[in-house]
């Protein structure tokens, strides 16, 4: 009997959410998203340390430029789609930095010859990222706008016309957890699954054309209520199981079904985004510490890269 994966995949796209270029190998997703955590990890990791070494240039901020677009490089060899690649959180309020960053990414990989169709450049959805994402988006590089927590981001990135949103199902739902004081809420009760459905039905409702990729993943039950939306970025100890396990599903999301339901257009500019998105308390701080998260991970990678080339250096 087919397993649970394979049915899904029937719905909706599946994605690797991951840095370990052998578990995309294993998976052979139509794309995959990393994250600076993601990356920290397998640059960390013995099996990668040829390719960390490869990227060390004469600073350290081009030697991780060199090695996000080096990872990217060998995980777009097992799959056919495309590679997100992430701008450094530092950058996340500065708009005109994070165009310079993404095109600088960009650059690194049509000079190693992948095109820009292949990656997606990763930002924080900050007002300013979302600026910077609509610009990039009308000069042919294309977004994908992470750390979204709240229906304002959503409809901000969608105006905006970026490619890919990924909402963070498993942060939403980590911070009801905590807020309630409880171990687990299942999945029809979890206000991660609710905020995807709804942004989801939102977007097909009013014909955008921005995709939603489901992310950030805490359980297989959260994956299997949003079957139907357009991509999941899935970890790989849940893309495990969820092979693992054998079955059909069913499918919970679709345009058809959205089209019919009375859902209210928003038009929000800068004072009435920030309104809206303020007003949610767990959005509000799960992007602030997620921003600090990122960060942190990014430095961690930066001073174990620091160290390495001064130790090849001493070396040499
Ligand atoms: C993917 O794009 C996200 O960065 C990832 O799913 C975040 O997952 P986490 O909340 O488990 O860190």
């Amino acid at each position: 009997m087919a397993s649970v994966l394979d049915s899904l995949k029937k719905y909706s796209v599946v994605v690797a959410d991951t840095g370990d270029i052998d578990a995309v190998a294993k998976w052979r997703p139509q794309d995959t998203t990393t994250n600076p955590s993601l990356l920290l990890a397998a640059a960390q990791d013995p099996r990668y340390r040829a390719l960390v070494e490869a990227s060390f240039a004469k600073d350290i901020e081009s030697t991780l430029d060199r090695l996000f677009v080096a990872f990217g490089r060998e995980i777009l060899q097992h799959i056919p789609g495309r590679v997100s690649t992430e701008v450094d959180a530092r950058l996340s309020f500065d708009e005109k930095k994070s165009i310079e960053k993404a095109k600088q990414l960009i650059r690194l990989y049509e000079d190693a010859g992948v095109g820009r169709e292949r990656i997606l450049i990763k930002l924080a959805s900050t007002w300013e990222g979302i600026r910077a994402a609509g610009r990039l988006e009308r000069e042919g590089i294309h977004c994908n706008l992470t750390l979204l927590f709240s229906f304002a981001q959503a409809v901000a990135c969608a105006d905006a016309g970026v490619t890919l949103i990924s909402p963070f199902v498993g942060r939403i739902y980590d911070w009801h957890k905590a807020a309630r004081k409880v171990d687990d809420i299942p999945a029809a009760e979890d206000p991660g699954v609710a905020s995807v459905t709804g942004i989801y039905n939102y977007y097909k409702r009013h014909g955008y054309a921005t995709q939603v990729m489901g992310a950030s993943f805490r359980k297989t039950e959260q994956i299997l209520a949003l079957a139907g939306c357009d991509l999941l970025t899935i970890a790989p100890d849940l893309l495990e199981k969820l092979n693992s396990t054998s079955g059909s599903i069913e499918r919970i999301l679709s345009p058809e079904k959205a089209k019919s339901l009375p859902i209210e257009k928003l038009t929000l500019n800068e004072a009435s985004y920030r309104w809206q998105h303020n007003q949610d308390a767990m959005a509000v701080e799960k992007l602030a510490e997620g921003i600090r998260r990122f960060d942190a991970d990014a430095r961690k990678l930066e001073q174990a890269i620091a160290e390495r080339l001064r130790k090849s250096r001493a070396a040499a």
